[in-house]
Formats: structure tokens, sequence, C-alpha cells
């Protein structure tokens, strides 16, 4: 398991896929640089998550800040709750997270109090890594990145995107005219303080998510032909493993509607991009492990070398983070839901005494009462002081000066606060992963290979002219020209064997290189090499572009040619 580690970190530094940053100040853990390989990667990642959940269902995309002000993260419960447990060595000051620590001892650390953690750690001798040093107590760590916003206001980096999204949520609710389901999606850099990261990419301070906030009527039904015939991998917070049919588990209501449409969604789509649909479980969050927003969260679990790897997250955050914004904006984050027929509702009205307001406020009492008139309260809520607001004064004006008389009145609809569905993807831990799954050795020649599907390849195609001479090299360099000039990322090699530069294209998941030979000027064909099967087919040069197209966008299989 160790060795397939090994053989990525190689490949990863060497051919430009990623690297740890800040190499030549001697690093800084937790930071990674993506490379020419590793930028268009992930790029082409995130256009196929575009395609497949955002452009498929019509979701809104949006780009918010990454730094906020502490009020948005104090509303967001982010400022108090958004800690880990850690623990130092009394020797040599190193901190560890204790669920690294400890999680060869017990099934689940994130259920444990620091009590329970300390008598783990005392029972089973857990000793400093670095220096074999005994623990001290158990401390909270903060995780978010606090910075200063102008001369003297605290702010944040973002420890998830998904916040730009709520406190946008009026907004968007009136661009997409007022209608729920309403999903809306963004990509972008997140930021955890992490305490001493020691996983590669798979725990970064600064990663990539991708996350969509599917706000929902939680009245309306679900709509059930949303829920497809087919077999989900299950880990129950009851321990229960089960491979079940979708509509089976949501007619045994195992999960919200919303979450197993997006358990099928995520499987097509881990597929598509090179996992192992063997490798993927879901498991339920324990109560005692659902982050301080969640009722109900599913992560999605990729097996790899480091064991089952949380890669997505499904959670469900009912009503809890507009609700949060709008008691601490004081903004109206409802939405509006129609009734099917108007209702008639009692509501209490204000009739203004004028005998008291007339010599208390003289000019502005008029206005005042005007005001008084207009305001509607709940049944039996009218009681004290009232503050009326007008041209920038507030009047307290004082219960004897109204009368409270209580009156029918027509309404068609209500206001509401949405619950919230959310699938988060980090997006670092998906491309380890699929490094991991798509990554083999040719059996003859031992040949690294990375079996990127097409459609997520950084670099499509390779062009190799046979010799570097008899104008075979130029015919390539057009051909390049060409390709290139299509959108379709190419490169041109012509040095050492043609084995070899097979061998260097496999290494980062080229899928096709196209041979220039001596044939080519006869007839005016390439080969075509299709790099798992390595199997060649010759083909037209003046096919080619269109061919290699479709092949790219995988709308056709190099079988099919
Ligand atoms: N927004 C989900 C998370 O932060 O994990």
């Amino acid at each position: 398991m160790k060795e397939i580690r090994g053989k990525i970190a190689d490949i990863t530094k060497r051919r430009g896929i990623y690297w740890g940053a800040y190499e030549i100040y001697g690093g800084v853990s937790g930071f990674y640089d993506y490379g020419p390989v590793g930028a268009l990667l992930k790029k082409n990642l995130l256009d196929i998550w575009l395609e497949e959940f955002v452009y498929s269902d019509g979701l809104l995309f949006i780009d918010a800040p990454a730094i906020g002000p502490d009020s948005v993260y104090k509303a967001s419960g982010h400022v108090d709750k958004f800690t880990d447990y850690m623990v130092r060595c009394i020797s040599c000051g190193h901190a560890f997270r204790v669920d690294e620590l400890i999680k060869d001892f017990v099934d689940n650390p994130d259920l444990l109090t620091p009590d329970e953690i300390e008598k783990i750690i005392e029972e089973n001798d857990v000793r400093c890594p670095d220096c074999n040093g005994k623990f001290g107590k158990v401390e909270e760590f903060h995780l978010m990145f606090s910075t200063t916003i102008g001369l003297d206001k605290r702010g944040f980096l973002r420890p998830e995107t998904a916040q730009g999204i709520f406190i946008n949520f009026p907004t968007l609710y009136r661009i997409n005219r007022e209608k729920l389901p309403m999903g809306v999606a963004q990509i972008g850099k997140a930021y955890r303080n992490e305490i001493s990261p020691r996983q590669g990419v798979l725990r970064q301070r600064e990663f990539n998510m991708a996350e969509i906030e599917l706000f929902v009527d939680p009245e309306e039904k679900f709509n059930e032909e949303l829920i497809e015939d087919i077999e989900l991998p299950l880990l129950t917070r009851d321990g229960f493993e089960l491979k079940i049919n979708a509509k089976e588990a949501y007619k045994s209501g195992l999960a919200n509607g919303y979450i197993i449409y997006y358990m099928q969604k995520i499987l097509s789509f881990l597929k598509s991009v090179g996992i192992d649909t063997s490798k993927i479980r879901f498991r339920q969050h324990h109560r005692e492990e659902l982050a301080h927003y969640s009722k109900d969260t599913w992560d999605c679990e990729i097996l790899i070398s480091n064991g089952w790897t949380e890669v997505i997250g499904i959670a469900y955050r009912g009503d809890y983070d507009l609700k949060r914004h709008m008691e601490s904006s004081g903004a109206d984050m409802r939405a509006f839901r129609k009734f099917e027929k108007e209702r008639k509702i009692r509501i209490n009205k204000i009739v203004p005494r004028m005998e008291i307001l007339g010599p208390r406020y003289k000019a502005a009492a008029m206005k005042i009462a005007r005001a008084m008139e207009a305001m509607e309260f709940e049944e039996n809520s009218v009681h004290g002081t009232l503050k009326i607001e007008l041209d920038g004064h507030v009047y307290d004006v004082p219960e004897e000066a109204y009368e409270v008389i209580d009156v029918e009145k027509k309404v068609s609809g209500e206001r509401f606060l949405p619950h919230v569905i959310e699938p988060s993807f980090g997006i670092d831990r998906l491309i380890y992963s699929i490094i991991e799954h798509t990554y083999y050795e040719r059996q003859d020649t031992g040949y690294k290979v990375l079996r990127f599907p097409p459609r997520l390849a950084p670099i499509k195609v390779g062009i190799l002219p046979l010799m570097a001479k008899d104008s075979l090299d130029s015919i390539a360099r057009d051909i390049m020209k060409e390709l290139r000039t299509a959108g379709i990322n190419g490169y041109y090699d012509d040095s050492g064997s043609i084995g070899r530069r097979y061998a260097r294209a496999d290494e980062i998941g080229v899928p096709f290189c196209i041979t220039v030979d001596y044939q080519t000027k006869e007839d005016n064909t390439v080969t075509i090499r299709e790099r798992d099967s390595t199997k060649q087919k010759r083909i037209n040069k003046d096919e080619l572009k269109d061919t290699l197209k479709k092949l790219v966008a995988e709308e056709i299989l190099f079988e099919e040619l």
C-alpha cells in the first residue's frame, strides 16, 4: 500500500502534476502547487463536474469572495464550533490531531470526548511518532485562518465556500424568479489551519472545493421519478453494510430523497472520471460526529491506499444557515410558499388614539398614525411600546396611544425558511483518488500508465514523427498546429525511440498518440494509437481533427474507428 504512494509521489512531482509548495524555502506542510499537467487535470475535472452537476440540472453558478467579515462566521457557527482535538508531545512539543493518532485503536475517533481520548492514549501507550515522547492533555484547536480586513476589522478565510451561497440567498432567489428547488453551485479555494498536516494532498490547509447548496421547500413532496433503478453501496450509522437499490433505500426512509438523488449522480460522475466503482461507499455519520450545522450526513468514501477516505460529503443542513443569518443580519432569508387556495387568517391591526398622539407628536402625529394603521401583527402579539420609524426618526409610541383590533385577512401564501441539501466535493482528494485508481504498470515492460478517461486527460494527444527528418517532422508539426487551433491540447515529441515516447505519454495519461511515418508521405495516412490497448489504426490525415475531437469528447470509442 505504501509502495503505490511512493510511486505516485514520484510521478506527480517528476511529471508536473503537483508538488509541495514553497520548496525553495524549505516547504510549508499543507500547501501544494499544481504543475502544468495537474492544473489542467483539475480544470478538466471541474469542467466535467460543471457539466454533470450544474448544467445538467440547471443550477445557478456563483463566485463569492474567499475572505469574509467575522459577522458571517459568527453567524454560521464556525467561530464557536469549528475546532479539532489535538495533543502536544511533552518532550519535543510537536502537535498532532488526535484522530490520526488513535485511529488504529477505535473505529470512529470523532465520537470521543477529551476524557475518553486521554484514556485511549494512556491505555495503548500512544507515543509521539517523532520522538516517542509522552503526550499532554487534549486541547481544542481552532481551524479557521483569521486575518485583518483594512486597519482593524477581524475577518476569516472561508473554511467552506458554502457561506457565500447562503448569505446571497435573497438575491439568488429573486434571480431564480422565486422558484424552489433552487440549486446554487460554487467552485473555489477554502482554508483550514490544520494542526499539523501529514497526509500529503489528502489534508491541505488551502484546498479546492466544489459545493452545491440545494434549497428546497421541506413541505413539498419529493419527486420520486428522480430515483433510479440502481444499486447504492451504503454503510449506515448502525453499522449495516448494504448494497441496496436506490428506490428501496428511498422507500424505506434510509435517507432524504435528494441525498439519494445525489448519491446516484456521484456514482455516475466518479465512474466517468476513472474511479473504480467497487471502491466507493456512502457512510452515514454517527449523530455525535455530525457537523454543527447538520441533521444527517453521508460521506462518499473512496478506498485508496490510506484506507476508506472521505472525498465528498452530502449533508442535510436543514434551515440552520438561513435562520442563523436571518437572526444575525436582520435580512429576510425566507422564501414564499403559495397556497393552493387563498386562506383566511386572523390578524391584529392598530387603531391610533389621536387624542393622545396629537398633543404628544404635534405636526408628526398624522404621519405616525398612518404608519401605525398600516402595520399588521400576528394575533395576540402586540403590546407595550411600539417603535415607529419615520423619516429617519424612531418614535416610541406608548401602549395608551393605541387600541388593538382583531380582523380577518385573505392571504395567498406564507413565508418560510427553505431547507438545504449540500453535496460538497473535496477536489484535491478526488484528484489523488483518481490518480491511484487509474495507475497501473504494463505487464510486459513494467512501464507506468495513468488510465485517465479522454475527457479528463490533461493532454489529449502526442504527435510523434517516426524520425525527425525526411519532412516527417514538418508534417507532424503542421498536424500539431492544426489540432491546437481546433482546441485539442497536444504536444510534439521527436526525442528518443518511439517506445520511450509512448511510455512518456502513458505516464501522464495521454490517451492518444499520432505517428507520422513514411507511409504518410505516400497515402496521407497517420497512425493513431490508443494508450491502454496500445492498438494502432491508420486514419486519413484530413479526418484526424474531427475524429480526435469526437474521441476526446468520448462521443466515439477507439474500437469504433
Ligand atoms: N461545506 C461542507 C464542509 O465544509 O465540509
